[in-house]
């Protein structure tokens, strides 16, 4: 409660104002801190409808758990954990004909002294209290009809089960076709991720899950930092030093050794559309098209690009979108980069989305305000995964890192400053392109603009 009557959620130095409540509904919410019955939201009255609105609340902001307690055996069975904001569980209706079976993505692991059940493609986590609860949930590992699992599972809840198929932890198959194996579950472009490039993905950007992102610095009470320099190995050593050219260095050279961080920007002379032209045509513009067998005998032909920077296996499955904040000739917005037209086309996101993407690079650069041109490098997976499986994603993540240096090496050289940024929001990337989060999404960021500061001359 603060001091003018209005309820906080309070975390270190951290507020979120919740709104004013009635001293009732205050009192009534007063057990959320340990487990407030659902039932206390039910009805009509005032104070049950100032409760309901205090914990969807709490519940858009991530700040509840959910507790399936059995009085009978004086534990909590399961725990669910949301992983996205706006999660709230909605047990899905099941009848005793249904068919069940996990997702091929559900794990079940140990954090801490726990159990828990986690999925790249659900909003939330189940803590497991009871180990009935994942003997069950292993005899899922195949289909099976609800009837067939009353029968062997005396405690099975039902409800947990229809939460479970909610949160993405079960898929319901159709009885006539399906075996529940990996085409049955989503479309083509879930069909080709792999289960370890799918958890990878979400739990190495922000978005899908509730852990800390960046430099949080976990362990370092724990374990100290690396040295900078590796300890020289003790064998014989070849002294390069006396090969070192005593001519002047090469353009090339120079501009390798130029290229660095640039994170705050000339807000008064910002980067024009031009210059945005000429960077994006030397970096990123497609050289030319071309088609090749399939190479799997089955006579197709497959399309491919050629791209000013290397990719793998010729897939250029990487595309650029642009929030631009402050370009001279260009509208403030959100923009694809059509690479086969090089052209700028606009997407429908709103002023608060572009707002709230540019300021996470803003916060990511520690700068002093938002960059001029935000570029994120968004992969269409299932075009690198229809051919390499299971490196498909670890190759998403080289081809991002020869697309930065192209970034950086284009900007110095043509006098403009740029920052790599080493997080993306991939939920936030979902809403603004309404594209599902496994058919395209972020895999890196690039800050652009006219550096605050003079260039250094030569
Ligand atoms: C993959 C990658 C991610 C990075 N992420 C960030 C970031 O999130 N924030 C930031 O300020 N700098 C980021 N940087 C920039 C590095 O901090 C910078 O390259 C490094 O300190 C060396 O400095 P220099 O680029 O000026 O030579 C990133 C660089 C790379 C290559």
């Amino acid at each position: 409660m603060q001091a003018d009557g209005s309820v906080a959620a309070v975390s270190g130095d951290h507020s979120l104002n919740l709104g004013q409540y009635s001293r009732a509904a205050i009192e009534r919410a007063g057990p959320l801190a340990t487990g407030l019955p659902l039932a206390s939201l039910a009805g009509r009255s005032i104070v049950a409808r100032q409760v309901h609105v205090l914990v969807r609340r709490l519940a858009w902001h991530g700040l509840l758990d959910y507790r399936l307690f059995s009085p009978r055996d004086a534990q909590d069975m399961v725990v669910i954990e949301p992983q996205v904001a706006e999660y709230w569980p909605e047990p899905a209706k099941l009848s005793n004909g249904d068919i069940l079976v996990l997702s091929r993505f559900a794990y079940l692991r140990r954090r801490g002294n726990e159990m828990v059940l986690e999925s790249p493609r659900a909003g939330a986590l189940f803590r497991i209290g009871d180990p009935a609860i994942a003997a069950t949930l292993a005899s899922l590992s195949r289909p099976q009809k609800i009837s067939n699992l009353r029968r062997r599972a005396a405690a099975l809840d039902i409800e947990l089960l229809g939460l479970l198929l909610d949160g993405g932890m079960l898929i319901k198959l159709d009885p006539k076709h399906g075996d529940g194996l990996r085409v049955n579950e989503g479309d083509g472009n879930l069909v080709l991720w792999d289960f370890h490039d799918l958890v990878f993905h979400t739990r190495s950007t922000e978005g899908r899950h509730s852990e800390p992102v960046g430099g949080a610095y976990a362990y370092a009470a724990a374990v100290p930092s690396l040295p900078a320099l590796r300890p020289s190995w003790t064998g014989k050593s070849v002294s390069l030093d006396k090969f070192v050219s005593a001519a002047p260095a090469s353009p090339f050279t120079r501009l390798l050794h130029a290229r660095h961080s640039t994170r705050d920007f000339d807000d008064r002379n910002p980067v024009t559309l031009p210059e945005l032209a000429q960077f994006l045509g030397t970096t990123a513009r497609v050289l030319s098209e071309w088609k090749s067998g399939d190479d799997v005998g089955g006579g197709g032909e497959v399309t491919y690009t050629s791209r000013p920077y290397p990719a793998a296996g010729s897939a250029y499955e990487l595309e650029l979108y642009l929030a631009v904040s402050n370009c001279e000739g260009l509208a403030r917005g959100f923009y694809h980069y059509d690479a086969g037209r090089h052209a700028l086309v606009s997407l429908d996101a709103s002023p608060e989305q572009i707002r709230a993407l540019l300021a996470t690079a803003e916060f990511a650069m520690d700068a002093s305000g938002p960059p001029q041109i935000l570029i994120t490098i968004a992969a269409r997976f299932g075009r690198i995964a229809w051919k390499y499986s299971s490196i498909a994603y670890s190759l998403v993540l080289k081809d991002v890192g020869c697309m930065i240096q192209t970034f950086y090496l284009t900007a110095a050289d043509m006098s403009l400053g740029g920052c790599a940024i080493g997080t993306s929001n991939i939920d936030l990337f979902a809403r603004m392109t309404g594209l599902e989060l496994h058919v395209e999404g972020p895999v890196g960021q690039f800050a652009l603009g006219r550096s605050a500061q003079r260039p250094i001359p030569g």
